[in-house]
């Protein structure tokens, strides 16, 4: 814990922030690349990453400096007006990230962005009604999935321990079996306007859609006319390893989204959020609209800071790096070499692997870490104990769920920087059962 000053004190985080966020008690201070500094000047290899928030790493020079460039010009304006960072980074991700024609709404956060997802389905289901003319308006979401903590995005979200105590939530939404193809079919009704789904789940730990699953998604919203939601705040922009987290399961253009969502990555900690909305038709002749990218127009959606130019700035830059240095191909070979190490230490605390370029969730023998007296006199997950003790060693992970820890490092990680890590994993899973 840091000393106290004369204008800080670290009893004030207890004294007057909300108890919302369970912490680990370090407090850092500096960042450069994959490292991070805490205010006692011990060095971590970060790769919980603000949870898949910097793909360049910390303070990334080009980053840095379009930021402040941009400070020094024009931090905010209104969207009364016309924002040329907005127009530069709305083509950036679509003509080099999601290759298919479309638009982009820019929001704050990945909440917000499918906060929009979810109000251009209603809008869909409006325009495409029931033969009585009410609205379609159901989207079936997945077990395990997360789509964020607002209203909406916390309805979306198929876990009661998220919307547990908050009710009532937001109507509308059907749970459905992630990754099981017959539950879905039968999970739609003529009520149901989209599927929305996570391509690798994160926050449930890694997990992604089967190829077989994404396919059916595809071929059920083609059959009953829904829109396919893809929620890639986790997963986006080339951290999976292709520039669009579901082409790194079922790789080209067999799965059509309808709209996608990201943040996270896409401002290297800025707050910058996006949805992009595909250029295609109403299938209702009867429509007054006539294209999905018309249906949120004038009036419907916004927000004051979304796409201010300085959060642009900070977007353009960031995408720009992950392009010019071809950084998505970069994850996904260095991603393979770090499963395929941890695999061959055969190690008994590591159950399984899914790794997606820097999006690597390691499962861990839940059963024997929690019957290790130190794991259970803590009172802690498996998962968070873990954590803890890796910070002790140097190295930050994310828990996800009580049984798996995440490394979701810079896309930009050198081997060497990889190979460090590594050993900090083995060294410190050793430890724990000596
Ligand atoms: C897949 C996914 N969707 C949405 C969100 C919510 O994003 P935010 O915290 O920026 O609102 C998250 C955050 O972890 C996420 O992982």
């Amino acid at each position: 814990m840091p000393a106290a000053e004369p204008d800080f004190d670290p009893a004030w985080l207890d004294q007057y922030v909300l108890p919302n966020y369970g912490r680990f008690p370090i407090w850092p201070e500096r960042g450069e690349g994959p490292y991070l500094w805490d205010s006692t000047g011990k060095k971590y290899l970060d790769f919980a990453g603000g949870v898949a928030v910097c793909p360049l790493g910390h303070a990334h020079p080009e980053v840095a400096d379009a930021i402040a460039l941009q400070a020094h010009t024009l931090i905010h304006v209104s969207n009364w007006y016309c924002i040329k960072q907005q127009a530069q980074l709305a083509r950036l991700i679509v003509e080099d990230f999601v290759h298919i024609p479309g638009r982009c709404f820019f929001s704050n956060s990945g909440a917000e962005a499918n906060e929009g997802m979810i109000k251009l389905a209603r809008k869909y289901g409006v325009n495409t009604p029931l033969p009585d003319g009410s609205p379609r308006y159901e989207i079936v979401t997945f077990s395990g999935s997360f789509h964020g903590r607002t209203f909406g995005a916390m309805s979306a979200t198929a876990q009661e321990k998220i919307h547990g105590g908050f009710g009532p939530i937001v109507p509308g939404f059907v749970y459905s079996a992630f990754n099981d193809i017959d539950a879905l079919r039968s999970a739609i009704t003529e009520r149901t306007v989209a599927i929305m789904l996570e391509p690798i789940q994160g926050e449930s730990g890694v997990h992604p859609a089967t190829p077989e699953f994404l396919r059916a998604v595809q071929s059920f919203c083609d059959q009953h006319d829904l829109l396919l939601l893809l929620d890639e705040v986790q997963c986006g922009f080339g951290r999976t390893g292709d520039t669009c987290g579901w082409r790194s399961i079922v790789p080209g253009d067999e799965i059509q989204p309808s709209a996608i969502s990201w943040a996270k990555s896409i401002g290297s900690g800025f707050p910058l959020g996006a949805f992009w909305v595909r250029d295609a038709e109403v299938r209702n002749p009867q429509s007054p609209i006539r294209n999905l990218i018309h249906l949120l127009g004038p009036g419907t959606h916004g927000t004051t800071y979304g796409g201010s130019p300085l959060a642009c700035a900070a977007g353009l830059a960031t995408l720009g790096v992950i392009k010019r240095d071809q950084l998505p191909s970069h994850s996904a070979a260095l991603g393979k070499r770090i499963a395929g190490e941890v695999a061959s230490w055969k190690h008994p605390l590591i159950t399984d692997i899914r790794a997606f370029g820097m999006m690597i969730g390691f499962e861990l023998d839940e059963a024997t870490l929690n019957a290790l007296p130190a794991v259970a006199a803590s009172g802690k997950p498996a998962s968070i104990w873990l954590a803890a003790q890796l910070i002790d060693d140097g190295l930050l992970v994310v828990p996800a769920g009580p049984k798996v820890v995440r490394w979701l490092p810079p896309m930009n990680l050198t081997e060497p920087q990889a190979t460090e890590a590594l050993q900090i994993f083995h060294n410190t899973l050793n430890r724990i059962l000596q």
